[in-house]
């Protein structure tokens, strides 16, 4: 089973990643967190996990592997990146850091001033998410990067589940429609998650965006917000993750 994370900056797509992942690994399943976004260094703390050497520069680095894009590109080819499927246990051991059966791998990180477009991460990701093979009890959690350019990357047409992170803004809701019309381009349901909601903002936003695809509401939790500052492995117990796991084990 294969469970994208998208919503905007900030919303809280890697602490749920990283929730959903721990009450999985409760359930006796083997997951493997894949951080797909470029630019954020927060979800290894979120897991208590060290971060591990990123699949690119195990691939050679950035610019191997935008050269071998463009090299396509310009010869009127697929733009594929990566032509290995791997199963968890095949990837490369550099790559990822292990905590009992939790897995933690990361496609790319932006490091340099002027260093370029992140577009070899971008399709890196989309081929390695999509080649990964699973077997029935393993898990991928893909968190992404805030907003839609890994619906255009293609990253989701490799995942069974797109979960949408909303916290209470007009932006977040105004970014459900557009990542709702995209994921239909690629043939995949989005289900809504709030965070840090109340009632009343719970109300104001299921009048937006209605009752259907709202799978779960996460109340402000001053415990993920003392972490999140602290830079502590969250541990905090979320009662609303138990039905969201349940709902993609479903759904997958
Ligand atoms: N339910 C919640 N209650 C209180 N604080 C929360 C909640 N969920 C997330 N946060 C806090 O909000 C901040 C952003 O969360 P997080 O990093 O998970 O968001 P993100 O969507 O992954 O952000 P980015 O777009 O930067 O990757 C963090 O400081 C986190 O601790
Ligand atoms: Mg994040």
């Amino acid at each position: 089973m294969k469970i994208l994370i998208c919503g905007k900056g900030g919303s809280g797509k890697s602490t749920l990643a990283s929730l959903l992942a721990k009450n999985l690994l409760t359930k006796g399943y083997r997951v493997l967190v894949v951080d797909t976004d470029e630019s954020n260094y927060g979800l290894s703390t979120q897991l208590g996990m060290e971060d591990p050497k990123a699949l690119m520069d195990q691939l050679g680095g950035k610019a191997a592997i935008l050269n071998k894009q463009l090299s396509a590109f310009n010869a009127g080819k697929p733009v594929i990146t990566l032509n290995e499927s791997w199963t968890i246990d095949e990837i490369p051991s550099e790559c990822v850091t292990k905590k009992g059966d939790l897995y933690l791998m990361q496609i790319g990180k932006v490091h340099h001033f002027e260093e370029g477009c992140a577009c070899p991460m971008g399709g890196l990701a989309k081929d390695f998410v999509c080649q990964l093979n699973l077997a029935p009890k393993d898990v991928a959690i893909i968190d992404t990067e805030a907003g839609t350019e890994h619906l255009a990357r293609g990253v989701a047409s490799g995942v069974d589940v797109v979960l949408m992170v909303l916290d209470p803004s007009c932006e977040s809701i105004k970014l459900s429609e557009k990542t709702s019309a995209m994921a239909s381009e690629a043939h995949k349901s989005v289900y809504f998650i709030l965070n840090k909601i109340n009632a009343s903002l719970a109300e104001t936003m299921l009048n937006k965006l209605g009752k259907t695809r709202v799978i779960a509401q996460i109340p402000f939790n001053q415990s993920i917000q003392q972490k999140g500052l602290t830079g502590e492995e969250l541990e905090t117990d979320v009662p609303e993750i138990e039905a969201i796991a349940n709902f993609v084990i479903q759904n997958s």
